[in-house]
């Protein structure tokens, strides 16, 4: 399940030691060649790991969050626990209130359960807009997807170009395409690295509160993310793949 044990398989710790270093040199490389460069941040455990590695190379990586309006009390905590812990202060970005006025206006305060269409619409106005302002101007992002996240993520490479934000285009890069999820936990566990109370309850992928649930066990990793829908739709638009 979520959280796991501190890593005391000798081999999980030299593969884990080979990801990280392999992490951090490519961090570095994105920082000479791709700057200004932003961190997408949700503030899960991928996230985490990332946020890390970030600032324990003091790296010139912006760190963003997207602050739909609707994220759970646990990860303005989880946001708050890292300025204490970092002394960083993430950046937020939030979505235009005339849209969401008018969005809620029109559809209602929960209208996100009646359709795909209006679910899209949400995400469109309370993520996906704030994230092509958040990445205006810069020449890269980086995100903490992983390929064994989800089907719609299988063979998901570290590198691609997004035609689909920035100024016609950026580079975006998923470093822990390739973790496992046994090891972003070991590298937390023994990182001593804070990360959202919700797993610790059966949340292993967190997103805007309505909108996620806990898991029983067996269940998908991310069967707790817009539950009601086909999970081959569970994408909320901000990692679109586009030619
Ligand atoms: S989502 O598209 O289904 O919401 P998921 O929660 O798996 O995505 O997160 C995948 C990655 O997308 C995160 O590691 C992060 O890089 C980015 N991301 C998702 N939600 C946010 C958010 N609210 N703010 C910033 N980045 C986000
Ligand atoms: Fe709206 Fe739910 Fe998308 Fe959050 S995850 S932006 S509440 S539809």
């Amino acid at each position: 399940m979520i959280p796991q044990p501190p890593a005391v398989d000798p081999a999980l710790s030299t593969a884990l030691a080979a990801r990280v270093a392999a992490v951090r040199q490519l961090l570095n490389e994105i920082v000479a060649d791709f700057s200004p460069v932003a961190f997408a941040s949700s503030l899960g455990a991928e996230d985490m790991v990332l946020t890390d590695l970030i600032v324990r190379d003091g790296l010139p990586i912006d760190i963003f969050s997207l602050d739909t309006g609707r994220l759970p009390p646990e990860t303005y905590e989880l946001i708050a626990a890292v300025q204490r812990h970092y002394g960083l202060i993430i950046t937020l970005y939030y979505p235009c209130h005339e849209r969401v006025e008018a969005y809620t206006r029109q559809n209602g305060i929960n209208a996100f359960y009646e359709s795909v269409e209006l679910r899209k619409g949400c995400c469109q106005v309370r993520k996906v807009e704030p994230l092509q302002r958040a990445l205006a101007g810069r020449k890269a992002w980086i995100t903490g997807l992983r390929a064994q996240q989800a089907a719609t993520r299988d063979g998901l490479p570290i590198r691609s170009f997004d035609a689909a934000n920035g100024d016609g285009g950026l580079e975006k890069f998923n470093p822990l395409a390739e973790w496992s999820e046994r090891e972003v936990w070991t590298y937390l566990r023994l990182n001593h690295v804070p990360y959202n109370a919700l797993h610790d309850r059966f949340y292993p992928s967190i997103g805007c509160a309505p909108c996620t649930r806990a898991i029983t066990p067996g269940e998908d990793i991310r069967a707790g993310r817009w539950w009601w829908e086909n999970p081959d739709s569970k994408e909320c638009g901000l990692h679109v793949k586009r030619a």
